[in-house]
């Protein structure tokens, strides 16, 4: 992962249950007896539109691709699919510089095959959730051509405008994440503009309320399209500093080559935070749910997005989680606690489409399936709702480009050869072993990796042992069981370095889960009488071990990256 922008600034045994199908529409649907909103018992699915299944060959994924895809969706267990951007865009960020909001790209399909997604996923009990990309737009947006084209232009106070410093620098000091100044020049206004990301993507100026009613009028647009909720892109950069104050320095470069900057004047602004209440009083008015890419450097700054009445965004991602970039059960846990402290409801991801794939990431490159079930094990059985991304579950792993030329994503331009960009995780979805993975009967954008071989959803559906089935049946556990649905999250053996534990305790019931990190062989026992448990018994209800069985609980033998997971009663 790039250090420099802000995403980063980071079976064996067969469990008895039947699938769930837990939501109704409309979408204001009611809670469900415990107290839980929808979206706290949904596991989550980011599908890639570019890259999950190409219906016309073109060698791009498109929306009848998606809907071709949800009947295997609706198998693996997931409730609801945020599709990353499919607006029309000139592609310069793959869809994250938008041309038009209330549109669907022509290379994805219609707005009306959009709207025969949303029915065919209902029809599923898949709810749709669409990014949203609050924070800038495309250059060729209307809005932004208007607001170049002069000073007095009726959009110009819709984007940042300012005069450069004397000499011909820019107004001040600010990088963009992309790499270079966050400003560029326009002869024609002889002004500057600023873009926190790619000169394309110019930063809509959140101070004006007409750019806060002509935006949030397009989340009402989207929500009487039938979608659930959307994903807020960069959310904590709307806001820069009246003043244009210049950041503070750091010694050292960032990945993309640039000084090492610390946002402190463009990043994470009080104001940010006003926007989101007001958004959320939109959100309520349909029942959706927003999820923020919220990057954080503490518990105390993922509480904030919760909002102080819980009046801010539903499902702040924590992506504290994915700086841990070990295998490391204290590493893990201390991460764990962190999240749990913010008294919030806990949103979970191990991967995305900006970042390395968690199967390489976590992986030691002799283990990597047995390490992917370890993964899934852990973020799938906490408290808190889940969000995977596509090929997850089957192992998908990086394919990263081996030349320049063949770089597609901007920030591996620029960040070649130190930074190699995104492509990697971004690679087609693997269906099958045959050409291309059974992606495309074209030549897809980006190029499948030999191990769609081994790893794709026709093989593994096949194979009772594959990850993708281990992933099925934690998605019905993660439904279907009370405590996994509604416990509360209890640390165990907090001083073990190897073995991660806890217990889902729901009333007089409970779920033990114990996650060996390592790649030793572990022996573990617990007391759950401290935690209402005398004399607990338990059985076996998901397990990666051949050793673990059913029983006291005084001696549990766990093989490397064992997975054990057990109902315990009193
Ligand atoms: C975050 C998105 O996840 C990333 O892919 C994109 O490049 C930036 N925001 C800019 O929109």
């Amino acid at each position: 992962m790039p250090q420099n922008f802000r995403l980063v600034a980071l079976g064996i045994v067969t469990v008895s249950l039947v699938c769930s199908s837990s939501f109704s529409q409309p979408q204001k649907s009611p809670v469900h007896a415990e107290g839980h909103p929808w979206w706290q018992d949904a596991v989550f699915y980011e599908v890639y539109p570019r890259s999950f299944a190409d219906s016309n060959g073109d060698g791009i994924g498109d929306l009848k691709g998606i809907e071709s895809k949800l009947d295997y969706l609706q198998q693996l267990g997931v409730d609801a699919i945020w599709i990353t951007p499919c607006y029309p865009s000139p592609q310069v960020d793959f869809g994250y510089d938008v041309s038009d909001y209330e549109n669907i790209d022509p290379m994805y399909g219609t707005l009306a095959d959009f709207d025969h997604l949303v029915e065919a996923a209902k029809k599923r009990h898949i709810r749709i959730i669409m990014d949203f990309v609050i924070n800038h737009t495309s250059d060729r947006h209307p809005w932004f051509l208007d607001s170049k084209s002069s000073r007095t232009s009726a959009h110009r106070d819709w984007y940042i405008w300012r005069d450069g410093q004397a000499g011909g620098q820019p107004p001040n000091n600010w990088l963009s994440g992309f790499g270079g100044s966050a400003w560029k020049f326009d002869p024609n206004s002889g002004q500057y503009y600023y873009h926190y990301f790619a000169t394309a993507q110019p930063d809509l100026n959140w101070r004006n309320p007409a750019v806060e009613k002509a935006m949030f009028d397009v989340t009402r647009f989207w929500y009487m399209h039938g979608v659930s909720g959307f994903r807020l892109d960069a959310v904590d950069l709307l806001f820069e500093d009246p003043k244009l104050r210049d950041n503070p320095i750091r010694p050292g470069k960032d990945e993309m080559g640039d000084p090492n900057m610390l946002n402190r004047y463009n990043d994470k602004l009080p104001e940010n935070h006003q926007v989101l209440r007001r958004l959320r009083s939109v959100a309520d008015e349909s029942g959706a749910v927003l999820l923020g890419e919220t990057y954080t450097d503490s518990a105390a700054e993922l509480k904030e997005y919760y909002g102080a009445h819980n009046d801010e965004i539903q499902l702040p991602m924590d992506f504290m989680f994915c700086t841990v970039d070990q295998l490391s059960a204290p590493a893990f846990r201390k991460q764990i606690a962190l999240a749990e402290a913010t008294g919030g409801w806990p949103t979970y991801v191990i991967g995305n489409h900006d970042m390395a794939r968690s199967y390489v990431r976590y992986g030691d490159g002799k283990h990597n399936d047995q390490i992917a079930k370890l993964m899934a094990a852990m973020y799938l059985t906490l408290r808190g709702t889940p969000v995977m991304y596509y090929g997850e579950e089957i192992g998908m792993e990086n394919n990263d480009p081996k030349r320049k030329a063949d770089v597609k994503d901007p920030m591996g331009i620029t960040g070649w050869p130190k930074y190699k960009g995104r492509d990697g995780e971004r690679t087609p979805m693997q269906w099958n072993d045959s050409a291309h993975a059974g992606f495309t009967t074209g030549t897809p954008w980006l190029p499948v990796p030999l191990s769609a071989q081994t790893h794709n959803v026709e093989r593994e559906w096949n194979d009772r042992n594959s990850i993708l089935q281990f992933y099925r049946q934690l998605l019905l556990l993660h439904h279907r069981n009370p405590a996994l649905r509604d416990g509360d999250y209890v640390a165990l053996d907090q001083d073990d370095p190897h073995v991660l534990a806890y217990l889902r305790r729901y009333k007089k019931q409970a779920v033990l889960v114990i996650l060996n990190m390592s790649g030793t062989a572990q022996q573990v026992s617990f007391d759950l009488s401290p935690q209402g448990f005398f004399s607990a018994k338990a059985k076996t209800i998901l397990t990666t071990s051949t050793l673990a069985p059913s029983g006291p609980l005084d001696h549990i033998a766990l093989e490397p990256f064992a997975v054990y997971i057990a109902q315990v009663s009193p």
